[in-house]
């Protein structure tokens, strides 16, 4: 088929998606969030969060869910953190046309604040539904999955002295969610990767480097193999970083990085990939600095809307039990905290938890102790409540 012709045939297949091939803007650099650290080059994020209470959404999720969303509130009211939190459910609800959508008292109450902080959602399979979470980032576009990995003073994994960040394009490649049987007995799945999205990551994960005195960025790919799909991200990577001279840029295959990953994880900084290898390579990132239960992360989106959510899911075998520990959840709201220029309460919550878990004498059961979630969370309190 003539290059036009199959251009066509994807054309017609991804509107049948809602996609098309072109279209999507890239952000410009101030809108990029600093989300670790201090501030250096922002603007636009923490406009308008410099002084008052601020609003923020909060969905708490299922399962564990509202237990470590209580403990995050509790634990940020005794920090008396200037915040109102807006409390909002979201499940799939069928639109006009039969499209699958949030709930419109969530995207409103999102769209006004443009800060939540989420609970994991439940994805049941075959649940007749797509993802929550995949829902959520198309409705508020989240391009960016950030995920700072970084050892935990005091708690001991194999690995000392991590400190890297994944950053993993949120919107297209392999969870493009276009499927479909060609004949019996074969399916198709379409990774759909764009220069426009490939372009905004690249940019995104360059200005995360500078705004957060970081030095390198890494681009992971296997273009050797996938060659225009893979071959465009890394393409588009390089160019982003002709802009960029003060960031060191390299480039690997996927696989390389995971064995070196797991050999030495102090020679990477910064990464970017596509969406697939950075669901992967996160969690891998995750397990070297102590598991799900410690590692944060936030989803930036276009126009200054971010929603940050600790990446373990519901733990339906512990739910109801007070025996969740809610430092994921609670890093992740740290984070949020950053983004909107906070940094005095940030770090203030960020010092109770490291040490509550440094202490080893308050820790929840994941972490090897005998802790309850509430007792935990009672104990960051009176750390915060100390340092006053
Ligand atoms: N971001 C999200 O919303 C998200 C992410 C992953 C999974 N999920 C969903 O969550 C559900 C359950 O998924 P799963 O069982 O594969 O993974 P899971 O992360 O919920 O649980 C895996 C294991 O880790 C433990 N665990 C997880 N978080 C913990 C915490 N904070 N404290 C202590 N222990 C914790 C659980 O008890 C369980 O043993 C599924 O429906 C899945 O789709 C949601």
């Amino acid at each position: 088929m003539a290059g036009n012709a199959w251009r066509s045939t994807i054309q017609n297949l991804l509107g049948k998606y809602g996609l098309w091939l072109a279209g999507k803007e890239n952000p410009q650099p101030q809108e990029v969030s600093r989300v670790l650290g201090a501030v250096k080059n922002q603007t636009s994020v923490t406009r308008g969060y410099a002084g008052g209470i601020q609003t923020v959404t909060i969905i708490p999720g299922d399962g564990i869910g509202p237990e470590i969303s209580d403990a995050v509130i509790k634990i940020f009211d005794s920090a008396q953190v200037p915040i109102h939190w807006e409390e909002r459910n979201v499940t799939a609800i069928k639109g006009p046309g039969g499209k699958w959508m949030i709930p419109p008292e969530a995207k409103e109450s999102m769209d006004k604040s443009k800060i939540g902080l989420k609970g994991p959602l439940k994805t049941p399979i075959a649940a007749g539904h797509p993802s929550m979470n995949l829902l959520l980032r198309k409705t508020f576009d989240l391009y960016a999955n950030v995920r700072p990995c970084v050892s935990i003073e005091g708690y001991k994994t194999p690995y000392t002295d991590v400190d890297l960040v994944t950053i993993r394009e949120n919107t297209e490649g392999e969870y493009s969610g276009i499927e479909h049987v060609i004949v019996d007995g074969v399916v198709q799945s379409i990774k759909l990767i764009t220069e426009n999205a490939s372009q905004r990551i690249a940019q995104f994960a360059f200005e995360y480097a500078r705004n957060n005195q970081r030095s390198t960025v890494t681009a992971v790919h296997k273009a050797n193999i996938m060659r225009m799909s893979d071959g465009l991200f890394l393409r588009k990577c390089r160019d982003v970083a002709e802009n960029y001279k003060d960031i060191k840029f390299t480039e690997m295959y996927l696989d390389t990085v995971c064995l070196n990953m797991v050999q030495d994880p102090t020679s990477f900084d910064v990464l970017v990939m596509p969406n697939l290898y950075g669901d992967i390579l996160s969690d891998l990132c995750a397990g070297l600095i102590g598991g799900l239960g410690v590692t944060p992360s936030g989803n930036i989106g276009a126009n200054g809307v971010a929603i940050f959510e600790s990446v373990h899911g519901t733990a339906p075998d512990i739910a109801g039990k007070d025996l969740a520990n809610p430092t994921a959840l609670l890093l992740s709201a740290v984070m949020m905290l950053r983004h909107m220029g906070l940094h005095d309460h940030a770090k203030k919550i960020e010092k109770a938890c490291y040490d509550t878990i440094e202490s080893e004498t308050v820790r929840t059961k994941d972490l090897g102790g005998n802790a309850k979630c509430s007792e935990f969370t009672n104990e960051i309190c009176r750390r915060v409540q100390d340092q006053d």
